[in-house]
């Protein structure tokens, strides 16, 4: 087993090469600590828990579990992207649990923000637990806990178990392979694993997904129009360079409506919130200036495909005072 603290001789890993080394110890490493046993483990499609499936499947290939759970707060395209990459492109043993109508059930008529991450969070438990329960023989839960995971869990921080709170009754040995790397050595890895670049290099999104940037209480319709709208900003923010140059960025739909006007009849529509930061920990952020042609051009999209929107707006805030997310 692994200790929880990095050794200095531990080489930060920027290159191919050194992740190939990495890797290839890991591989050792875990089919020692695992044998012939099962592990399950949580997909979200994130770059942790993505770059922890492609180790296990490379060291065990069929004894780990996937559970890919949707609760319908993942953004455009996540949900498939999972089942192609890793069910499709990696035969993995992928369990898909469609849990949408579960999750904006128990969210419908609830406004207060902290009440909807406890109950997102909780439900995701649940979903995760019952799947757990439905598998027989399984000895081990393999989490993409990551470093910066452990520092922070050790400074009081936060829990750094991501799936923390199971039922007692579910008793797996942890299995945590990348929990010494910092987070730019994981992208490293996860290239070296032939993930794609669009898993590997994605921004960072909150657990509670798009249920935090459809502001009050969810409905589908504006969630909707949160996913549509973000796909648009993504989609144009990749195609005029601005992926990964700028650090975070999406859009809000808050709930409350404005007038407008459209083929000459009045309308009361959502307006969408454009917001785009850079940071470089997440604790104070800047908001960069973006070509106004561009923002032209989101706008004419957005009011154009996205259903029961007339209006763009362009939150201008940095941290302090505002928050990166609005909830
Ligand atoms: P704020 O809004 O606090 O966001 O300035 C800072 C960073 O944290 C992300 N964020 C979350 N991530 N669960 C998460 O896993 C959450 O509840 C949550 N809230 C905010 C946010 O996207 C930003 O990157």
């Amino acid at each position: 087993m692994q200790t929880d603290v990095r050794p200095e001789s531990l080489q930060r890993i920027t290159t191919e090469d050194l992740a190939k080394q990495f890797i290839d110890a890991q591989i050792k490493a875990l089919r020692s600590q695992i044998g012939s046993d099962k592990v399950l483990l949580a997909l979200s499609g994130g770059v942790d828990s993505s770059v922890t499936a492609a180790l296990l499947i490379k060291a065990i290939g069929k004894n780990l579990v996937c559970v890919h759970v949707n609760h319908g707060l993942l953004r455009k395209g996540e949900p498939e992207q999972v089942i192609r990459v890793f069910r499709d492109q990696l035969g993995a043993d992928l369990i898909y649990v469609d849990a949408v109508d579960r999750f904006l059930d128990k969210l419908a008529g609830v406004t207060d923000p902290e009440q909807k991450r406890h109950i997102i969070g909780k439900e995701f438990i649940d979903v995760f637990a019952e799947e757990a329960t439905k598998l027989q023989g399984i000895k081990f839960l393999a989490q993409g806990t990551i470093y910066p995971d452990i520092l922070e869990s050790k400074e009081g921080i936060k829990a750094h178990h991501n799936v923390g709170g199971l039922p007692p009754e579910l008793d797996f040995e942890l299995v945590e392979p990348v929990k010494l790397l910092y987070k730019d050595e994981v992208r490293v890895v996860g290239k070296a694993l032939g993930l794609p670049d669009s898993m590997v290099f994605r921004q960072p999104f909150p657990g509670p997904g798009l249920g935090v940037r459809c502001t009050g209480a969810i409905t589908r319709d504006r969630l909707e129009a949160v996913r549509e709208s973000d796909a648009i900003l993504r989609e144009e923010f990749a195609k005029n360079g601005l992926e990964g140059k700028v650090w975070q960025y999406f859009t809000i739909v808050p709930d409350y409506k404005s007038t407008g006007i459209r083929d000459g009849k009045r309308t009361y529509e959502w307006p969408v919130i454009i917001r785009a930061v850079n940071t470089r920990d997440a604790v104070t952020a800047t908001v960069p200036e973006l070509p106004f042609s561009l923002l032209e051009h989101i706008t004419s999209r957005i009011t154009a495909e996205v259903k029961g929107v007339n209006r763009v707006l362009l939150d201008i805030s940095p941290k302090p005072t505002a928050t990166i997310e609005w909830e």
